[in-house]
């Protein structure tokens, strides 16, 4: 725990920093197996906002952990602490006025609930993709169910380490469903809505 601390008042507030952007901040939380497609629907949502002059950021899985956490595994306790930190990462990042679009499993509710207190309920917007475990490992695009499944890699979400379903997501989207195109117009929609200047 940190002591002796105090923060100092700058007079730039987050708030002004929102109000030079012309848009809210807000932290788009996608949370999904290995392979359900996170990272493409990421994509997506950033090309789409992007085009519609929003601030943006996207921070995913791979590459915040060949990063910032790279120290980190995949047990529990390191899972916990690789939100924890995108988490207070979202934090400056909301103050500084910018959207961020994070996709990462975070398959634990109690981490998706740090996120959230965190960040403050009202930034936090949770994509949950309930594409299945069978269609993920399908697809196996990085190989690592294979491996997975031959014992080469531990912990691996959805085989020997479990992935919590999100009790009360904002939106659910299944990237191999037939009307996929069309829920993902739907979240655009909401999601330009959410971040509406006095909208
Ligand atoms: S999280 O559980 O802590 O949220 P995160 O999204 O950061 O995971 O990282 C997941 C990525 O790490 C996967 O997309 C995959 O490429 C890789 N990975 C390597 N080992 C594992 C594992 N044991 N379980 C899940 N993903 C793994």
């Amino acid at each position: 725990m940190s002591k002796n601390l105090t923060s100092f008042q700058f007079e730039i507030t987050p708030k002004d920093r929102i109000n030079l952007s012309g848009h809210n901040s807000l932290v788009i939380w996608i949370t999904g197996l290995s392979g359900s497609g996170k990272s493409t629907l990421a994509n997506s949502i950033e090309k789409q906002l992007f085009e519609q002059g929003v601030k943006t950021m996207i921070l995913d899985g791979d590459n915040v952990r060949n990063g910032l956490n790279n120290n980190l595994g995949f047990s529990f306790e390191d899972r916990t602490e690789n939100i924890r930190r995108i988490a207070e990462m979202s934090k400056l990042l909301i103050e500084s006025g910018t959207v961020v679009i994070a996709s990462f499993i975070s398959p634990f509710e109690e981490n998706r609930r740090t996120v959230k207190r965190i960040i403050g309920e009202n930034n936090y917007f949770e994509i949950y993709i309930n594409t299945s475990l069978e269609t993920c490992e399908k697809r196996d695009p990085k190989g690592l169910y294979g491996k997975a499944r031959k014992g080469e890699i531990q912990d691996f979400t959805g085989l020997t380490s479990p992935y919590e379903t999100p009790l009360n997501p904002n939106f659910s989207i299944d990237t191999s469903s037939s009307d996929y195109t069309i829920k993902l117009a739907e979240l655009i929609s909401v999601l330009s809505k959410k971040i509406t200047l006095n909208g």
